[in-house]
């Protein structure tokens, strides 16, 4: 799961998948990353980690760390949150086979629809949808696989 700061964002995107992970006993590994460095080491923002919850999921365990050219190798899929993203790890990719891996995480629910997961850090009221649109993603990520 990747976004710009890996605060925000990928960060509830980890913590949900992780906790539908759990719920179906699945062995997948989950992780998050930003395209950026600028938080590295830092926790989610408080507002993910107050959104997180009241879904009763803790996500304030969680370290930013910059996403690397490695994550294309280790990671059968990255998902990415906005188009921005998108480029940013596409450029990264050595391959084809790398950059059929990344795909912008709304097409999951909506396919061919290339909508942007918004990013909230500015806003103080985007998290609640931020978490609602990336629950309904990753149910169908779940359903998927
Ligand atoms: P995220 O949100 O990409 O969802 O983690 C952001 C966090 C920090 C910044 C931008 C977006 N920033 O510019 O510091």
């Amino acid at each position: 799961m990747v976004c710009l700061g890996n605060i925000c964002r990928s960060p509830l995107a980890e913590g949900i998948l992780k906790h539908k992970v759990q719920e179906r006993n699945l062995n997948w590994e989950v992780d998050s990353a930003g395209t950026s460095g600028f938080h590295a080491g830092e926790k989610p923002d408080r507002r993910s980690i107050a959104e997180a919850k009241k879904h009763q999921i803790d996500i304030s365990e969680q370290r930013s760390r910059q996403f690397r050219g490695w994550d294309l190798e280790s990671y059968d899929l990255i998902y990415v949150m906005d188009n921005s993203n998108l480029r940013d790890v596409l450029s990264l990719a050595k391959n084809e086979e790398e950059k059929a891996k990344v795909i912008l995480i709304m097409n999951e629910l909506e396919p061919g629809s290339n909508i942007n997961v918004p990013d909230p850090y500015y806003g103080e009221y985007g998290f609640e949808n931020v978490y609602s649109m990336l629950d309904k993603a990753c149910e169908a990520i779940i359903n998927k696989y």
